[in-house]
């Protein structure tokens, strides 16, 4: 197999992890979290979510987080942005990246975001394009990429169309998002195979839930094809509130630990990740499912 040197790790615990909990962690303390995944080393965290709070409650307080956060040097932070009233939010939060979303199921993106995929696309092109203009960088994700919780099987064309789509109206990166982690890693390359003749790889990250327990091994397809930027969610945490039965992400610490192994440098610090990890694990009150938090646990490690 074919590994590069290095990867880079989009954190995406403190939006896709808090979204589907009924729990609501105090603002205070996802800005002390944010502050602890800052300082781990991870160049890229997305924040939170400037998305209708009475859809999205765990995330109601996304302005307020943005704005309390310890900016550091180097460190991107990137939140959800549906729309135009999600875009002056979002720039009043001084956000880095502004990332829009849809999915490439009718149905998904009619549960999601309440419009057909048609109607989606105008829509994330002015929020595109006025990111832009304010200076911001811009990433679209796309859900239901390898099944969708309502139609089962997606097309692979369909999935070309609205990448194309995406990066016609000016996206700088797209994610892939297996949104409730039934991929394999032989779709994983069935798919990647196709988009990859139509888009550069340095273009693409993938976005997998570990519903199944096939993450991981999905990372190693990915790798292996050329892939090399990764979402994940520190301790495992996450799902899509509009996807049933869709878990968490892959957890960031157990990538960590098998990039590091690997010889695939993420410039993540892991003791401090699990620090960071232990502290969400404290405030959420229930175990979270990263293998490398429940070993550490097991050692009996600070
Ligand atoms: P809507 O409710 O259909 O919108 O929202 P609307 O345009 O008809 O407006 C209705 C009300 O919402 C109005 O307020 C608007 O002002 C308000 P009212 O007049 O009734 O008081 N509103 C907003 N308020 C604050 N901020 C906004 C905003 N927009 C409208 N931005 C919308 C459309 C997309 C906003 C809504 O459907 C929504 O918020 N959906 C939430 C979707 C979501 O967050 N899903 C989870 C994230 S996606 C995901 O997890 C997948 C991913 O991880 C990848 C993967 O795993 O595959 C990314
Ligand atoms: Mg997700």
């Amino acid at each position: 197999m074919n590994f590069p040197t290095k990867a880079m790790i989009k954190e995406v615990g403190p939006r896709d992890g808090l979204q589907n909990e009924n729990r609501f962690i105090k603002t205070e303390d996802k800005i002390a979290w944010i502050n602890q995944l800052s300082d781990s080393g991870l160049s890229y965290i997305e924040v939170s979510s400037f998305v209708n709070p009475k859809w999205i409650p765990a995330l109601a307080d996304a302005l307020d987080v943005a704005k309390g956060i310890t900016r550091r040097e180097g460190v991107t932070y990137a939140a959800l942005v549906p729309n135009q009233k999600g875009l002056e939010r979002a720039l009043e939060a001084k956000i880095d990246e502004v990332s829009v979303f849809m999915s490439a199921s009718e149905t998904h993106n009619q549960k999601n975001i309440n419009k057909s995929i048609e109607e989606t696309l105008p829509i994330l092109k002015d929020v595109v394009t006025d990111g832009i203009k304010a200076g911001k960088t811009t990433r679209g994700y796309i859900s239901t990429v390898f099944g969708c919780p309502y139609e089962n099987v997606v097309d692979v064309e369909q999935v070309v169309r609205v990448s194309e789509q995406l990066f016609e109206i000016g996206i700088d990166e797209l994610s892939l998002g297996d949104t409730i982690g039934v991929a394999n890693p032989s779709q994983v390359q069935d798919v990647l195979d196709v988009l990859l003749k139509r888009f550069p790889a340095d273009k693409l990250a993938m976005h997998f839930h570990d519903t199944r327990g096939t993450a991981m091994a999905n990372i190693v397809a990915s790798l292996d094809m050329g892939i090399t930027t990764f979402d994940s969610s520190i301790g495992g945490l996450g799902g899509c509130p509009y996807a049933p039965g869709a878990s968490g992400n892959l957890a960031t610490d157990d990538l960590v630990y098998m990039l590091d192994g690997m010889g695939i440098t993420t410039g993540v610090d892991l003791e401090k990740l699990m620090s960071a990890a232990r502290f969400i694990e404290g405030k959420m009150g229930k175990s979270l499912p990263s293998h490398h938090l429940q070993v550490a646990a097991e050692k009996g490690c600070s």
